[in-house]
């Protein structure tokens, strides 16, 4: 897997790696392909979700010192390798506890750190802010970076709507409430880079806002 380069502005890089494997829940698995993004310099990068394969990140990272692992979310195809990352790459797992239930399925012997609204991670210079959006999964969070212009949204907005609330712990009304009152907040030019397929914009998005709620998903 390639390393794509997606910003790369006022001394922070971003960057996106595409892992692929199978998301399992409530005993059904699909085939998916993630996004895993790395915020970063020469010298420091903050890495967002650890899908499916350690070894195209590590790559990725390559060398640089990791301030942290944080994961967007719970589902298995977001923290897959976490523990292996954080091993090889001696880092922090960041996840916010509404997700432990989900965490534990997937790695019940292992700790992680934990992720609160409003909190600040340093990277490249600049800020990630936490904004806790649950809905998707109780415990779901997007990461702001204010200065760029950029928010991650792991699987809580898509190009086309809100992530899917049809399983275990998810609620579509909380989803709704989240993308309304938190990420639709944010300025409208703000980039929206996605856990899966390609990015978006708040300004492409907030119109459809109704229509996603008569439509119900
Ligand atoms: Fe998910």
């Amino acid at each position: 897997m390639s390393v794509e380069t997606l910003v790369n502005a006022g001394g922070v890089r971003i960057e996106r790696v595409v892992t692929s494997g199978v998301f399992a829940l409530d005993g059904g698995t699909w085939e998916v392909e993630n996004n895993i993004y790395l915020i970063g310099d020469d010298t420091d990068v903050v890495v967002i979700d650890a899908a499916h394969t350690a070894a195209p990140i590590i790559e990725a990272v390559a060398g640089r010192h990791v301030n942290a692992v944080i994961c967007t979310h719970g589902h298995n195809d977001h923290v897959t390798v976490a523990p292996e990352l954080g091993h090889e790459l001696h880092a922090p797992i960041l996840l916010h506890p509404g997700d432990d239930v989900l965490w534990k399925q997937t790695h019940p012997d292992t700790a992680h750190w934990t992720l609160d609204d409003s909190q600040r991670i340093a990277a490249a210079g600049t800020d990630i802010e936490v904004i806790h959006t649950p809905g998707h999964s109780p415990g779901s969070v997007c990461l702001y970076l204010p200065e760029v212009g950029v928010m991650f949204s792991g699987d809580t907005l898509f190009s086309g709507g809100p992530g899917a609330t049809g399983r275990s712990y998810s609620d579509f009304p909380t989803i709704i409430g989240s993308i309304r009152d938190r990420l639709f907040a944010l300025p409208e030019e703000t980039t929206v880079l996605t856990g899966h397929g390609d990015g978006t914009t708040i300004a492409a998005e907030a119109p459809y806002l109704a229509d996603w709620i008569s439509r119900g998903y």
